[in-house]
């Protein structure tokens, strides 16, 4: 974990040493929060240094996931287009790939903001963020079967019990393909998950130590699902804007390297937390 500017710091990683890169930057919102978020107009250009080394140093068959929440448009019920428009830059210029658009769906996100939601009641509560799956290649290290989840009741019940191959009304076939037991169910790209854990470990060790914790970590289960689906035992996970080092603790318990950039001080600090072993 390092302390500094990441579009700086990252000049000094060799290139194309890196598998997969998997933050959350600061959002453009239009109101500050203490870690300093940036305007939406100037969102793109702020945004371009960073994904530019991101670039350089990613492995040909590297992916970089990119974490980021919409915003309204300061005054108005409308959406801002600036992760939108972060995107295409990504794509246009820079030459990155959309491997594919995942989501992260929060049930626990708070209904905001309250004068469109709670007030006047013509909006409803937004809760879910993007993940964009950006690649260097179109054909990016990815396993599925890294990341296969429980078999629903019905699932587990059709492969012991049989399945009559029949078309469905669809059109598509369903063959008696479906009927092996593949050792879980193929997951979606949308990855469910609360960000109000309350009694992790994280937590409970910035309570004991009289530390804040970190105001805007993304769950455990995000860097983790990437890390599956992306990565080697081994291989090095980069988190360019690292925080509380959710990634880097994640990477380091999945059994692969991973290097942090955090340029506050006390963010780096809080982030040996993390790792019990430094005590
Ligand atoms: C949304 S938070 C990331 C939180 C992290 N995902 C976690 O789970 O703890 C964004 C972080 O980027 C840091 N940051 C902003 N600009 C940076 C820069 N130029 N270089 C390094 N870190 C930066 C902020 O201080 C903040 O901690």
């Amino acid at each position: 974990m390092y302390l500094g500017d990441s579009a700086e710091l990252m000049k000094q990683l060799p290139t194309e040493s890196v598998n997969l890169a998997v933050t959350s930057p600061p959002y453009a919102l239009h109101f500050k929060k203490e870690y300093g978020n940036v305007n939406k107009a100037a969102y793109v250009d702020w945004f371009r240094p960073f994904a530019e080394q991101i670039h350089r140093v990613l492995a040909p068959d590297g992916s970089f996931v990119l974490n980021i929440g919409g915003s309204y448009n300061a005054g108005t019920p409308t959406r801002s287009l600036y992760h939108y428009r972060l995107l295409i830059m990504l794509c246009d210029e820079l030459g990155f790939h959309l491997a594919q658009e995942c989501f992260w769906y929060n049930p626990a996100k708070l209904p905001t903001p309250a004068e469109w939601v709670n007030v006047r009641r013509m909006r409803i509560k937004d809760s879910v963020e993007h993940c964009w799956w950006l690649s260097k290649s179109p054909f990016p290290k990815a396993n599925n079967r890294n990341v296969l989840t429980e078999y629903s009741a019905d699932m587990r019940r059709l492969i012991e019990r049989g399945y009559r191959a029949k078309s469905r009304p669809s059109g598509h076939k369903i063959t008696s393909k479906f009927q092996v037991d593949q050792g879980g169910s193929i997951p979606s790209n949308l990855i469910e998950r609360g960000n109000n854990e309350s009694n992790s470990e994280y937590i409970r060790r910035c309570a004991a130590a009289g530390q804040k914790v970190h105001p805007a970590r993304f769950p455990a289960a995000l860097p983790e699902f990437f890390v599956n689906l992306l990565t080697d035992p081994g291989d090095l996970v980069l988190d360019p804007f690292a925080g509380s080092n959710t990634t880097g603790a994640v990477a380091e318990s999945l059994g692969r390297r991973w290097i942090g950039f955090e340029f506050e001080s006390r963010y780096v600090e809080n982030s040996k937390l993390r790792f019990p072993a430094l005590d």
